[in-house]
């Protein structure tokens, strides 16, 4: 696996592969990688013939600057295991390599981007949609994998991909849970050990969830686990939203669409650590 930091160099390798009808696969990450971008990586590597790993944590999709002071950083862990998955390629720009001038251009999606995500993090998407248009011009790749616990950024990036005219397919890929339930996530490296005990509670509560929705209407079901979770010292929801999977926009009984999510953020810790889930109740 080779290691490549300038936008020149990465183009140079891919267009000598799309030169011998190679197929490539683009893994965008923040990077502290586990084992939820190695199953991406995995997967591109078994639909394409060159998988490109980016690692960049993006400063524009951060409305919080602690949040991004503090998010971990961990390139040589993440350069061993590519290696051992066997990447083709990791791209780790440095900020002025991405951005040698301000990022000015603006994504706007409503109603995808403005619920959930949206309403709490100003500007979050918008920066997401600058680095991930950046990285697919600058790649071309025929098809880009992501993780679907960032439920809401797969929707808002597939309406980009649309607005933009990307020629791509938008792969999204199951949540990679630990045996505990916890959904695999880089912040988790920032909890300590009571605080991802704490956080085992959030999928613990959405997998009831799924039972207790049978029989109960989508307002109890949210109040269900908004109040279950907040009755747990440390944890404080933020929210729980119960959507359509495809608009994201609230839904108001099972039956009124043909996919349906349940989208949560919880608040777990003093320091606090903001986590994100969600589950699935209906897909037909
Ligand atoms: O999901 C992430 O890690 C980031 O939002 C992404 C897609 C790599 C863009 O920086």
């Amino acid at each position: 696996m080779e290691l490549i930091t300038t936008i020149a160099d990465l183009q140079a390798r891919l267009n000598t592969a799309r030169e011998s009808q190679q197929t490539i696969g683009l893994v965008p990450t923040m990077g502290a990688l586990h084992q939820g971008h190695a199953s991406l990586v995995e997967r591109s590597l078994r639909e394409n013939d060159v998988t490109v790993v980016s690692i960049f944590v993006n400063p524009t999709q951060f409305n919080n600057k602690q949040d991004l002071a503090t998010y971990p950083r961990t390139l040589e862990a993440d350069r061993a295991l590519l290696d051992t998955l066997g990447a083709t390629y990791v791209f780790a720009p440095s900020v002025e390599e991405i951005y040698p001038e301000e990022d000015t251009r603006m994504f706007s999606y409503p109603p995808v981007d403005t619920v959930m995500e949206g309403e709490r993090r100003p500007g979050h998407f918008n920066g997401v949609c600058q680095i991930v248009s950046k990285l697919f011009a600058i790649t071309r790749p025929h098809r880009a994998y992501f993780g679907e616990k960032d439920f809401q950024q797969i929707a808002v990036i597939r309406q980009m991909v649309k607005a933009e005219g990307f020629n791509l397919e938008v792969v999204a890929c199951p949540i990679v849970r630990e045996t505990s339930g916890l959904a695999l996530s880089s912040r988790n490296q920032l909890m300590t050990a009571q605080e991802r005990n704490l956080a085992v509670n959030i999928s613990r509560i959405l997998f009831v969830s799924l039972e207790y929705a049978k029989s109960h209407t989508i307002i109890e079901t949210q109040d269900f686990v908004v109040s279950t979770l907040n009755s747990l010292e440390g944890l404080e929801v933020e929210y729980f939203q119960i959507v359509d999977g495809y608009t994201l926009q609230p839904v108001t009984s099972w039956d009124s669409a043909s996919y349906i999510v349940g989208c949560i953020t919880v608040f777990c810790g003093a320091t606090p650590i903001r986590l994100i889930d969600n589950v699935c109740y209906i897909k037909h």
